[in-house]
């Protein structure tokens, strides 16, 4: 199995257009060694030839550009994107699909919050019915039952509930449903491997443990390092927790959680363009090489070995 991370940055992207934060200014005038980061998406493959994209981000063109194996190769028109999965119905996931309304009808698996979400408050689907139209596939996340994909055979997708946050537009924003935000759980069927991606993961909760206990390659939320790192910046008032990410430091924070999970592979996704963790010189990027944690880029390729 094949995981192809096609943007690696939160919503804003890295730099964010009007951010002058310390990151953003050092990316810009080279102050600061990073790389710059588009927004929040994956591709996952069991065949090197059908892909299913989980979320499309604004950048998704960019994405495709820069991804040849997503591109037309075989008719006049054509993709190697066989379906998409969406893991929540934030902007930065799913306005992407509006790049994609010239092609076919589009399948996507989503689950019934997320769909309410995207024919209300961010009405996507509605907007996309007048060009592709959708062909929406529900997933369940109140009993997590595995699902597949016509087109991406040898791949088996579990929907694992998180808690975490619908968005400000969402008619259930404050009223949090199982289904809101979702974890994948992405195995090849062929060797077993497993790869459990959760770019919204929130907090810890019972439930998650197995998951993070026996994947091969764990893809989590990478959002922001400390909790407060919005409102000590005056970006924000609101903690990195009150908007449904985990931050990374601390005690109770991603690293610690981590650290008692010994078989996964650990990459953080979905990261703040604020977060220090994007400076490979900081000292914040050398206690998460210290634990083990790698940091996802655009392109990044994951092959889970699946023939050794
Ligand atoms: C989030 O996950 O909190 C988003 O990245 C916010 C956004 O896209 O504006
Ligand atoms: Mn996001
Ligand atoms: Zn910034």
């Amino acid at each position: 199995m094949q995981i192809l991370v096609l943007g690696s940055a939160a919503g804003g992207g890295f730099p964010q257009w009007n951010c002058n934060c310390r990151n953003c200014a050092g990316m810009r005038d080279g102050s600061v060694r990073t790389i710059p980061r588009t927004q929040s998406s994956i591709a996952v493959s069991a065949n090197g030839v059908d892909w299913v994209l989980f979320n499309a981000s604004p950048d998704i063109l960019t994405q495709i550009r820069a991804n040849p194996a997503l591109q037309p190769g075989r008719g006049l028109r054509d993709t190697g994107i066989v379906g998409v999965v969406l893991i929540d119905a934030q902007i930065d996931h799913t306005t992407g699909l509006f790049m994609l309304r010239e092609g076919k009808p589009l399948d996507i698996w989503c689950t019934p919050q997320v769909h309410e979400d995207l024919t209300t408050g961010n009405p996507v689907f509605n907007v996309l019915s007048h060009f592709c139209t959708v062909q929406w596939q529900p997933v369940q996340a109140s009993s997590p039952s595995p699902f597949s994909i016509p087109g991406a055979a040898g791949l088996r997708f579990t929907p694992v509930p998180l808690s975490s946050k619908a968005p400000p537009y969402s008619p259930h924003r404050h009223d949090p449903h199982p289904g809101d935000n979702i974890g994948v759980l992405i195995e090849d069927i062929a060797s077993g491997r497993q790869v459990f991606y959760a770019p919204g993961f929130g907090a810890m909760e019972p439930h998650l443990d197995e998951y993070l206990g026996c994947a091969d390659c764990v893809l989590l939320d990478g959002t922001f390092w400390t909790d407060d790192e919005m409102i000590r910046l005056g970006l924000s008032q609101k903690t990195a927790r009150d908007i449904g990410h985990l931050p990374q430091s601390g005690t109770d924070g991603m690293i610690a959680l981590l650290g008692r999970y010994k078989k996964p592979r650990k990459v953080l996704i979905h990261i703040n363009n604020t977060n220090p963790i994007l400076d490979e010189d900081s000292p914040e990027r050398a206690e998460l090489t210290r634990a083990g944690i790698e940091l996802a880029y655009d392109g990044m390729l994951i092959d889970t070995g699946d023939n050794t």
